[in-house]
């Protein structure tokens, strides 16, 4: 059967009913690759799989929560919808909203997103609003904006966004048969382990699974609220996609990490862009560098033990690595490139030289 989007594939599991027009660009169903070369690199019995978001109609895992969204948004009668972002949101918003015919409005913080995601927003039509301050500011002037225009919010406050995005459990534990051991995310807004738990936990209730997985929840250091235990005032990250001091979903991740024996943890950029780079490198898998943190996390873990040898474990790579060309050309040696005239001798030594 032709695949058409995750809300037909689960409507039975979402809020959506036969009279239901579904906006969908055929998001979902993404990979679950399992690594095969750094687990043998780190010397450890693993089951670690990657789960790559990346490869979303926009690029990101937030056109499973878009998609719900804005097929709610139109089936109320809006005909405008409006997102604070870090980028990828408003990637999703602005393509979801082309695809319905409404308008998208998106406030990102200015000179702070990567550069593809301001392409998306730009080239879909959406009215891109700039501000100088940061997602938490943008986030802030959202929540108070639709007493005063008529538009629909598409951040993850808005409860339709965790309903697509719960799909991704769904698709992991109809893969592997069960819920995983553990399952690692990036957390920026907490929006996406929060509805990971939540799909995790329907498909445990109705018997689709026989367990759930310690949800673990990782940071980069300078935008890490869930280690310092409140607010962080100024977020500072090369990972801009996790750029967030002020989580929407602050109370539902610190009560799905306790119930599931989870922890969080933080990581220097420069440990997330070793871990974009070993993912590049070693097993061909390319996320933006927000993603990579997910890795970083459960590459510690499971060198410390405090994942045991012989789990299985599930790591999201949120983003495609696409998103920030900017910050992967600026990590490699632009030396080693090699510049030859047209000849044959020439190709031919560069070759023969560097085998
Ligand atoms: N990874 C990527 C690539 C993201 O874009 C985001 C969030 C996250 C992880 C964190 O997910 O917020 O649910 O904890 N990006 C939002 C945006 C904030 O505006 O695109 P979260």
């Amino acid at each position: 059967m032709r695949y058409t989007g995750l809300i037909e594939k689960y409507k039975d599991r979402l809020p959506v009913s036969e009279n239901t027009r579904i906006i969908s660009l055929g998001e979902g169903n993404t990979p679950l690759i399992k690594l095969q070369n750094i687990p043998k690199e780190i010397g450890k019995e693993i089951n670690l799989y990657i789960k790559y978001e990346g490869l979303n109609p926009t690029g990101s895992f937030k056109d499973r929560g878009m998609t719900m969204a804005v097929t709610k948004a139109v089936e109320s009668g809006s005909e405008a919808i409006i997102c604070a972002s870090t980028g990828n949101t408003s990637a999703a918003a602005a393509a979801y909203a082309a695809r319905a015919g409404i308008k998208a409005f998106v406030l990102i913080p200015e000179g702070k997103i990567a550069l593809g995601k301001l392409a998306q927003a730009m080239i879909h039509g959406s009215t891109i609003i700039q501000i100088k301050g940061n997602f938490d500011d943008g986030m802030q002037i959202v929540k108070e904006i639709a007493d005063h225009a008529p538009v629909t919010i598409v951040n993850s406050i808005n409860p339709y966004r965790l309903h697509g995005q719960k799909t991704a459990a769904f698709e992991i534990i109809d893969e592997l048969g069960s819920a995983p051991d553990y399952h690692c995310l990036p957390v920026g807004n907490a929006g996406n382990i929060t509805a990971h738990w939540m799909g995790y936990t329907e498909y445990c209730e109705i018997g689709k699974s026989k367990t759930t997985p310690t949800m673990l929840g990782y940071q980069a250091a300078g935008a890490a609220p869930f280690i310092k235990g409140s607010k962080v005032e100024n977020p500072e990250t090369i990972a801009t996609a996790i750029r967030i001091g002020n989580p929407q979903s602050w109370d539902q991740a610190i009560k799905l990490s306790k119930q599931s024996n989870g922890w969080f943890d933080a990581f220097a950029d420069s440990e997330i862009l070793a871990a974009q780079k070993m993912l590049t490198e070693r097993e061909g898998i390319f996320c933006e560098p927000a993603s990579a943190t997910s890795v970083a996390g459960a590459l510690k873990d499971i060198k410390s033990g405090k994942i045991p040898a012989g789990s299985s474990v599930v790591c999201t790579l949120t983003g495609h690595g696409l998103k920030d060309p900017d910050t992967a050309i600026s990590q490699c040696d632009q030396s080693a490139m090699i510049n030859v005239n047209p000849t044959l001798d020439e190709v031919k030594k560069a070759i023969l030289d560097n085998m």
